[in-house]
């Protein structure tokens, strides 16, 4: 198609013209292109929506329903909603274009008045008490929440009962992990909103309105005499709010690309705001006319009071260029891809952060994906590089039946790391990192050893959605694995589960790999529309209790001595929340479940896969 077409030589033009730090900067233009062209929401429409929403039938809205809604809600409808399969060959530029052209200009309703608290103080006193403030409660990012913090014991979790329900107003899927400092929560949504709540009622002290979905969780820091809180949405931009009222301090785009996203917190240590960059390029590979791919996954390390870059460490080691064309003539461009989905794990003793990588997008393939990757923590320097899996180039073009155009010869399984590396010390006093692959192997890298392989072991099966997907969980004696192992039939129309395959969770020995037990998945009841047993969710322990998501809507919490399952609840139905949005329960997956000060709080709801859909978080505690 023309327009396709042209756009992508504007595309082209853009990311050659896009600087890449440490790099001689000389422009390559290709043949024709201007300057990026503002798109029109009407061809866009045309393009990608009018064959279903013109001629609506069934489930589908006609096009006067959608002018109906704000821009706003439609462009979250692709960005994180009901059409987000839909939107993934889109481009930034053509989502903001069609949700402008079709919908009307007028801002979402806010929080209903009631959901705000009478006392609207944020009050958060000491950091190093009482919090799980980022990925992990602690910097090793092992997810294990000592009992100083978790207050709550394996002998409470069997009485864990429903506190209070939040409903995340017109979102399908609840993903933002929350982050608790004593009785104050700090959460976002897939709707981009953030929320300042309180823990023991879940009222709400202010909210503030991102620009994209957020999935990462907040880091709050102690800046001036009160706390910076840091974040970064599906869309590429980065964010410090004041905590005590959520103004914004600075807001910024670390990475250029447009298909940049944020998809884990930041690590902050001394000043400086180590972000992973990630991207969605992978899915704009499924437009043949794309040019695939010019992504480059990074550590972007930001000054905390200002958010000016300190240092940027690419993932990749020289710029894309132009390599070849498709068989539909289409531009390639490579090395690409590499991005970074986890929050790096630092290391204080050598003075390093570890990096956990994706896959290449196109060739050429690098020697840093889907690797554990070592950065000096003052000058985010490389020194050195593992490698789980090598030539992993991957696009999501090679899902469809017939491989797209986009697709490299040869490609890989996507095989890469989504999770954060853990530093564990086994009994016997040695430093292992672990990390959970998609390929659905655990591994132990030494870290004395420039991340030399002590052992490995497989968990599961692997796939696109994982193996291990979201993470890990370590006491220090075993690590819990669970896997997603997902089966996904795909047609015209459709996204099925298959819902008697996928999920498990293994305890390893962290001394030696070996298994400890193994717990298997429930499978779905037939009548379940969309359930999995998969367990992409990560995984959280306390002292001998891991707790547990699924697809199927459970969360569960298993003996760490043996696997057997102390506490089940599940949690797809409808709910009464004490915001007053209609709530409910679906798939659990992303960043799993939270524990803190007697509370365990989880995210149920999520379709990136075809899961059940739901908006919701849920509060448990302890009761009789
Ligand atoms: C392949 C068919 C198809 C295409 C193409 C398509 N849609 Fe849809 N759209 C649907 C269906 C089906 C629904 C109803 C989804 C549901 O109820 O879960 C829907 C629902 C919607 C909704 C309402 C969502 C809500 O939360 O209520 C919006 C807005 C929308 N589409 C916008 C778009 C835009 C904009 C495009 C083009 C970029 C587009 N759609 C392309 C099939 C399509």
């Amino acid at each position: 198609m023309q327009i396709n077409t042209l756009k992508g030589i504007v595309a082209l033009a853009a990311v050659l013209l896009t600087p890449h730090a440490g790099v001689a900067q000389t422009p390559v233009v290709a043949p024709g292109a201007s300057a990026r062209q503002a798109v029109s929401g009407e061809a866009v429409y045309q393009e990608r929506c009018a064959q279903c929403h013109e001629q609506a039938s069934g489930r589908v809205p006609p096009r006067t329903a959608i002018q109906n809604m704000t821009s706003v809600r439609i462009l979250r409808t692709l960005d994180f909603g009901a059409m987000m399969t839909v939107a993934y060959p889109m481009r930034r530029d053509e989502r903001e274009a069609v949700a402008r052209f079709l919908g009307k200009p007028d801002p979402e309703p806010g929080p209903r008045p009631e959901a705000f608290c009478r006392d609207r103080t944020v009050k958060l006193g000491d950091l190093s008490k009482s919090t799980w403030n980022g990925w992990s409660p602690g910097p090793d990012n092992s997810r294990f929440v000592p009992a100083a913090l978790a207050k709550l014991t394996a002998a409470q979790v069997p009485t864990l009962k429903l506190k209070w329900a939040f409903g995340f107003q017109g979102d399908i899927s609840a993903f933002g992990q929350p982050t608790v400092i004593g009785n104050q929560i700090f959460v976002g949504s897939a709707s981009g909103m953030v929320h300042a709540l309180r823990a023991d009622t879940g009222c709400l002290q202010w909210v503030y309105q991102a620009n994209g979905p957020i999935r990462a969780a907040i880091v709050a820091e102690p800046l001036g005499n009160s706390h910076a809180l840091l974040f970064g949405d599906l869309t590429g931009w980065f964010y410090a709010l004041d905590a005590a009222t959520g103004k914004e301090l600075w807001k910024k785009r670390p990475e250029e690309h447009e298909a940049v996203r944020i998809s884990a917190p930041p690590l902050v240590y001394n000043g400086l705001v180590m972000i992973p960059i990630a991207s969605w390029e992978e899915t704009r590979a499924i437009n043949p006319d794309y040019p695939c791919c010019t992504f480059q996954g990074s550590i972007t390390a930001l000054r905390l009071r200002d958010g000016t870059q300190a240092w940027k460490t690419y993932m990749v080691p020289t710029r894309a260029e132009v390599t070849g064309k498709t068989r539909v003539g289409t531009p390639t461009l490579g090395p690409s891809g590499v991005g970074v989905w986890a929050t790096p794990t630092i290391d204080l003793k050598r003075r390093r952060i570890y990096v956990t990588t994706g896959n290449n997008y196109s060739r050429p393939n690098t020697g840093t994906s889907d690797a554990v990757i070592a950065l000096d923590l003052d000058t985010g320097r490389i020194l050195w590089t593992r490698q789980a899996m090598t030539e992993d180039v991957y696009n999501s073009s090679c899902i469809q039946a017939t491989k797209g155009p986009s697709c490299p010869e040869g490609n890989g399984p996507d095989f890469d790391f989504g999770s954060p590396a853990i530093l564990v010390r086994t009994s016997s006093g040695r430093e292992l990192l672990l990390a959970g692959q998609k390929a659905g192997i655990v591994w132990a890298f030494d870290p004395d050893k420039e991340g030399a392989v002590v052992w490995q072991t497989r968990v599961g099966q692997g796939g696109i959605n994982g193996g291990v997907q979201w993470g890990m969980a370590s006491d220090g004696e075993q690590v819990y694995a669970t896997v997603s192992d997902t089966v996904i039939t795909r047609t015209a129309s459709a996204t099925m589960l298959d819902g008697t395959r996928g999920g498990g969770l293994t305890a390893l020995r962290i001394a030696d790999g070996a298994k400890a037990w193994y717990a298997a998945p429930a499978p779905c009841l037939a009548t379940i529309a969309n359930c999995s047993p998969a367990q992409p969710a990560a995984v959280t322990a306390i002292a001998g209790v891991v707790f547990a998501g699924s697809l199927d809507g459970h969360l569960r919490a298993y003996s760490a001595k043996d696997g057997t399952v102390l506490w089940d609840v599940d949690t797809v139905r409808e709910y009464d929340t004490v915001n007053g949005v209609k709530a409910k329960g679906g798939a659990i997956d992303g960043p799993g479940a939270i524990v803190a000060n007697g509370m365990v709080l989880v995210n149920s709801g999520y379709t990136r896969t075809g899961g059940i859909p739901g908006n919701v978080l849920l509060a448990f505690a302890p009761g009789n």
